[in-house]
């Protein structure tokens, strides 16, 4: 029998234990607040930004929308940015990316103060998590990691294959399962474009993550009896629905399914995931801006 890991039913649980930690937050007078910050037109962008901030708002989070005009100076965006690191009410910053193209990227990426780095994607930050002295696990990966803690999958001692070395996801779900630590001790392969006989990489896995932005590509035929397959692909297809394409992922679940121990379905497994960890780093930030101690799960 296949587990279909429901991460929407994870989700809901994290979020549930960060209502409790909100509320005490809130009795020692702190309210979390998050800013997102937008400088793109691309609708997709747009769509995540406005789920955030609804999340915030389910589970009792302040949220600031600040908007920048794409057409605007980037000093615009990096000023913006000091006034959110300097102002005691905003504990998270999260830049939507990707942004406008006479921004400089990385330069955003070090001027939201790392306390403030609810992405985990400031270069301290970065570096924390390498040296296993984490400080805000990126949202995507620590989903993932959450997932497989939820579902008692072992990671100690086990051959992940993550396929993608973004910074946002592979690099980091790297790095993390592979820390000295109740969810690390994988021993971890991470694939990408170049990598040479992808199939037969994955195929010698006990677990494997789809994080390369390719509808539906990884088969059966790619997978072992019994391995775990985690899909965090989200791609647009064609498809006769009433807005005209559907979302897939990365995996083509109907046949990996009949192989796998476990797989996560797409839409439902590690987006959900991904949004209830910013709510969790959020209220991270908070607990560590103020001194008011909240252990988080
Ligand atoms: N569920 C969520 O919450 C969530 C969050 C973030 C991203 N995503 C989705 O996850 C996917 C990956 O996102 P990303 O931002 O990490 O993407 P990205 O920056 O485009 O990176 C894609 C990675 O996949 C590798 N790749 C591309 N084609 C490949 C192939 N044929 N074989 C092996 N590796 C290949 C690339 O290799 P090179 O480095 O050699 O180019 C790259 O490392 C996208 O579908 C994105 O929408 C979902």
């Amino acid at each position: 029998m296949t587990t279909r890991i429901d991460g929407n039913a994870v989700a809901a649980d994290i979020r549930e234990s960060l209502t409790a930690r909100i509320e005490t937050l809130q009795s020692e007078g702190v309210t979390p607040g998050l800013a997102t910050v937008l400088m793109s037109d691309d609708p997709a962008s747009e769509t995540y930004v406005s789920m955030k901030q609804r999340d915030c708002a389910e589970v009792g989070i302040d949220g600031i929308h600040v908007e920048i005009d794409t057409d605007a100076p980037a000093d615009e965006l990096y000023d913006e940015l000091e006034r959110l690191n300097a102002d005691p009410d905003v504990h998270g910053i999260l830049v939507q990316m990707p942004l406008v193209e006479q921004v400089d990227t990385r330069r955003v990426l070090r001027s939201v103060d790392p306390l403030k780095d609810v992405d985990g994607f400031h270069p301290e930050n970065v570096g924390r998590l390498v040296a296993g002295n984490d400080r805000y696990r990126p949202c995507t990966p620590h989903g993932v990691q959450k997932l497989l803690e939820a579902y008692d999958i072992e990671t100690e001692g086990a051959d992940a294959v993550i396929v993608g070395r973004s910074n946002i996801v592979g690099k980091p779900l790297a790095n993390l399962l592979i820390q000295k630590a109740d969810d690390g001790n994988a021993t971890v392969t991470v694939c990408h474009s170049r990598t040479d006989d992808l199939a037969e990489k994955t195929r010698n896995a006990d677990i494997v993550v789809a994080a390369a932005g390719m509808a539906e590509f990884i088969d059966a035929g790619m997978i072992s009896e019994g391995a775990t397959v985690i899909d965090v692909g989200i791609n647009r297809v064609d498809a006769d629905t009433e807005k005209g394409y559907e979302l897939v992922g990365d995996v083509e679940y109907d046949s990996v399914a009949e192989k796998a121990g476990a797989i996560t379905p797409v839409p439902g497994g590690v987006g959900p995931m991904t949004r209830a960890m910013l709510l969790y780093n959020t209220v991270k930030a908070a607990s560590l801006q103020t001194g008011v101690d909240v252990t988080l799960p």
